[in-house]
C-alpha cells in the first residue's frame, strides 16, 4: 500500500512561497531597472560614487556603467530574497500544517481502534478546525454506535440463553424425579421453545429491516391498518379492549410485509400495555402534506416522558411487569423504529396526558394511482 514517498508538503510549501518572493523580488527590481533607463537618458554621464567613470565614450559605456553598478545590489537582493523565503516559509509552513499533524495522528489511533480520544483542536474556526470538529463528531458517532452494537449483542445472548436454561432446569428437573407428570413438562417445554423461536423470528425481522434489502412496492397504510386490527381482534376481546379505526387512504411505497409486521406489533403493544379492563386503543391513518401518517394511540398507565424515550431500545421493556404472561421479548418497538427507518420514516412516541401513548409513524408519501 505504501507510495514511493515524494515531496513532503512543508517542502513543497516552502519552494513556493521562496519560488513566489524571488519571482516577485525578480519583477520589482526589472521595473527599478526600466525606470532607471528612463531617467538616465542616453548621452548623460551618470556619476556614480566609486564607479567607474568612462568620458572617452559617451554611449553605451553610461548605461553599461549604470549596469555594473546594480547588478551586484539586485543579486544581492535576489539571493537575499531566496534565503529569506526558504527560512521564512519553512516557519510559516511549519506552523500552517501543525494541525494536520494532530489530525493524522488521532486518525491513525482511531484506525487502531482508539475511538474514545478527540482532537479537541484549540483556536478559532478555521479549515483546520472544521475538519477536526467533523472527525471528532464522526469518532463520537462511531463510538456510540459500536458501544449500542456491543450492548445489542450482549443482550440478545442474554435473551437467547434464557429459554435454553430454561428448558434445561425443567429436563434436570424430570431427570432427577421419574414420576413428574410428562404432560405438564411436555407443554412447558413447549412454551419455553415457542418464545425462544419468536424471539430469534424478531432478530432475524431487525437485521433484515436494517439491511434495507427488501422488495418496495405501492402500498395503502389504511388498509394494512385494517389487516392488522382484524388480525388482532381476538387478543383484543381476549384483554377486554375496544378497538376504533378511521382514516383516509394513505399510499406510500414499501415493503407490505414489513410495514404489516410495524403495524401489528403498535396494535398488539397497544392492546397488551393497555389498562386492565375496559381499555380503548384507537388507529388512524392520514396523509399530512407530503407525508402518511399512522396513529395508535391507547388508553393505560401514565408514563413519563423520559421512559417513552427509551422504549424503542431493543430488549427495553417500560413496566415492571416483565414475566407477565403477554411479556414480549421487547424487540416490538425496536422492530417499529427499524422499519420505520429504513422506509425513510420517523416513529414518535407521545405519553398521553391520561395515560397510555401515542405513538406516531410518518412515512414519505406516494401520490395515488401512480406506476413507478
Ligand atoms: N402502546 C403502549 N402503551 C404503553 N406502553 C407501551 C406501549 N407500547 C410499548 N409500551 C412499553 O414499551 C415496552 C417495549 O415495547 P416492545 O418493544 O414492544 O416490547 P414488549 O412489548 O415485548 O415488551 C413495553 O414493555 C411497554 O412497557
Ligand atoms: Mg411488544
Amino acid at each position: 500500500m505504501d507510495r514511493r514517498p515524494g515531496l513532503s508538503v512543508r517542502v513543497k510549501l516552502t519552494l513556493s512561497y521562496a519560488g513566489f518572493l524571488l519571482l516577485a523580488g525578480a519583477l520589482l527590481l526589472a521595473v527599478v531597472w526600466v525606470f532607471l533607463l528612463r531617467y538616465v537618458p542616453e548621452g548623460y554621464q551618470l556619476l556614480i560614487p566609486g564607479g567607474p567613470s568612462n568620458k572617452n565614450s559617451a554611449f553605451p559605456p553610461n548605461r553599461s556603467a549604470l549596469l555594473r553598478a546594480f547588478a551586484p545590489a539586485a543579486a544581492a537582493t535576489l539571493a537575499f530574497l531566496l534565503v529569506f523565503g526558504l527560512a521564512g516559509g519553512w516557519i510559516l509552513a511549519g506552523r500552517m500544517l501543525a494541525p494536520l499533524t494532530r489530525i493524522t495522528h488521532a486518525t491513525r489511533l482511531a484506525s487502531a481502534g482508539a475511538l474514545s480520544q478527540r482532537i479537541r483542536l484549540p483556536g478559532r474556526t478555521d479549515e483546520f478546525r472544521e475538519l477536526a470538529d467533523a472527525f471528532d463528531m464522526m469518532l463520537a458517532r462511531l463510538e456510540a454506535h459500536v458501544a449500542e452494537q456491543q450492548r445489542f449483542a450482549a443482550n440478545a445472548s442474554h435473551e437467547l440463553r434464557t429459554p435454553l436454561a430454561t428448558s434445561k432446569a425443567l429436563l434436570d428437573v424430570a431427570r432427577t424425579d421419574p414420576g413428574h407428570d410428562t404432560g405438564e413438562l411436555i407443554d412447558r417445554l413447549r412454551a419455553v421453545n415457542t418464545r425462544a423461536i419468536g424471539l430469534t423470528e424478531a432478530l432475524l425481522l431487525l437485521s433484515r429491516a436494517n439491511r434495507r434489502s427488501f422488495p418496495r412496492e405501492d402500498v395503502d397504510l389504511s388498509l394494512i391498518a385494517e389487516e392488522a386490527t382484524e388480525t388482532l381482534l381476538p387478543l383484543a376481546e381476549k384483554h377486554g379492549v375496544t378497538i376504533e379505526t378511521s382514516g383516509d387512504v394513505a399510499p406510500t411505497v414499501g415493503s407490505h410485509a414489513l410495514l404489516l409486521q410495524l403495524t401489528t406489533n403498535l396494535v398488539h403493544n397497544a392492546i397488551v400495555h393497555n389498562l386492565p379492563e375496559d381499555g380503548t386503543v384507537h388507529v388512524s391513518t392520514g396523509v399530512h402534506s407530503t407525508a402518511v401518517v399512522l396513529t395508535v394511540e391507547n388508553t393505560g398507565e401514565k408514563l413519563t416522558p423520559e421512559l417513552a424515550s427509551t422504549l424503542t431500545e431493543p430488549f427495553q421493556r417500560g413496566t415492571e411487569r416483565v414475566h407477565a404472561d403477554h411479556a414480549g421479548v421487547g424487540l416490538g418497538l425496536a422492530i417499529v423504529k427499524t422499519i420505520a427507518h429504513a422506509h425513510d420514516g420517523t416513529l414518535t412516541l407521545t405519553p398521553r396526558s391520561t395515560g397510555g401513548l401515542r405513538i406516531t409513524v410518518e412515512l414519505p408519501g406516494a401520490a395515488p394511482h401512480t406506476g413507478r
